[in-house]
């Protein structure tokens, strides 16, 4: 049936389909601030604690709410169950009676877990890292360097002032360093390889060090110095195989076997990645042998297979934009960002979920 109105031929019920999409799309929102309130609630590290399946009303009375608004706690539940946070169960010693357990995705909501993604869900839903999607037309529409990002346009700061003010007290470095403990886990276990033969690494950008520590401890015959900006590593301690060191990674940076640049060249423009790139370049070719650089990042496109794993690819584009004036690259822009910078080669190991580890070689 043509309905006419510049629906072209649609049917009705392909209209309706399609409302249906945009629908799913202006409320896509609502998962990510369900999953934000569970956390500021509590909710994943209470059932973990209780340790059996969780029942609403254990639930309710653990949360200290009022028994009037059980039900939207269950309503709460019940969204974060469809979208995978949590199971219910059936209770052992009570017929027909279930409870709330953990699934693998709210057991990285656990706070106490090292490797918990919950400071990062609370960073990256704070109310000033939301704001710039309110400021993302007008970024676009208004004069070159006005403001070097929409965050700074919405906040009236730069994203790197706002993430280590003393209002967010460290949840920047603790959402790294947690993302970095599981990552060394996934490193270690599947790409141990890339440090075979290197005696020395300097982890550039490498915040509070915890992957730097976890490199040391899995490899012992390696020496590893964390290289980040002097208010970062300031009072840090390091060990015999771990130092410290503050600096300027535009400037100089240390030199070592290998240079390894943890999710940092996504928060910079093509020319900024290509000077960090040339000055780890000259620190891995400063001792009279010549190195690597082993670099972690998306490589977008490199998991085609997956459409939802491209859609997190892209929303990470998206939030390096807006926040960063960085981005997300494809392969074809990493070689060219290689080439730049003077390399010769490169090698993608992508065994590292939605990144991949790349070797560069100079
Ligand atoms: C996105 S964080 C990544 C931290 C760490 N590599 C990780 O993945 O957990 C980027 C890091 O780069 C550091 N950084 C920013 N500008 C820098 C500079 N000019 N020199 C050295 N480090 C810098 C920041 O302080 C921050 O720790």
């Amino acid at each position: 049936m043509n309905l006419g109105n510049g629906n072209g031929d649609a049917t009705a019920s392909e209209l309706l389909r399609a409302q249906a999409h945009i629908w799913n799309h202006i409320f896509s929102f609502i998962n990510s601030m369900c999953l934000k309130c569970a956390i500021d609630l509590g909710i994943p590290d209470l059932i973990h604690h209780h340790g059996r399946p969780m029942t609403l009303l254990e639930l309710v009375s653990a949360l200290h709410i009022q028994p009037t608004k059980a039900h939207c706690i269950h309503r709460l539940m019940r969204i974060l169950i469809h979208s995978g946070f949590f199971q219910l169960r059936d209770l052992e010693e009570a017929d027909g009676q279930t409870g709330y357990v953990l699934t693998r995705a709210s057991c990285l909501l656990v706070k106490p877990n090292p490797s918990s993604v919950a400071p990062f869900v609370l960073l990256a839903l704070t109310p000033f890292s939301m704001a710039p999607w309110q400021y993302l037309s007008a970024w676009l529409r208004e004069g070159e360097d006005v403001h070097s990002s929409t965050f700074e346009m919405a906040n009236g700061v730069p994203a790197w002032d706002a993430w280590r003010s003393p209002e967010v007290d460290g949840l920047f470095d603790e959402a790294m360093a947690r993302d970095s403990s599981l990552m060394a886990k996934a490193v270690v276990d599947t790409c141990g390889g890339v440090f075979e033969g290197l005696s020395s690494v300097v982890d550039v950008g490498g915040g509070t060090g915890t992957m730097g520590k976890a490199i040391m401890e899995a490899f012992p015959h390696l020496e590893c110095t964390v290289f980040d900006q002097p208010h970062v590593v300031d009072g840090l301690v390091g060990s015999e195989r771990l130092k410290f060191v503050g600096g300027d990674m535009f400037v100089e940076i240390p030199s070592a076997d290998a240079v390894f640049l943890k999710w940092i060249l996504h928060d910079w423009s093509d020319e900024k990645c290509i000077e960090i790139l040339k000055r780890s370049k000259e620190a891995v070719s400063g001792r009279g042998k010549v190195g690597k650089v082993i670099m972690i990042d998306m490589v977008v496109g490199n998991q085609t297979e997956d459409h939802r794993s491209t859609e997190t690819q892209l929303f990470f584009d998206m939030l390096m934009m807006v926040n960063l004036n960085g981005k997300e690259r494809s392969e074809k822009e990493w070689k060219k960002l290689f080439v730049d910078a003077g390399f010769r080669g490169y090698k993608i190991i992508s065994r590292l979920g939605l990144r991949s580890l790349v070797e560069i070689y100079p």
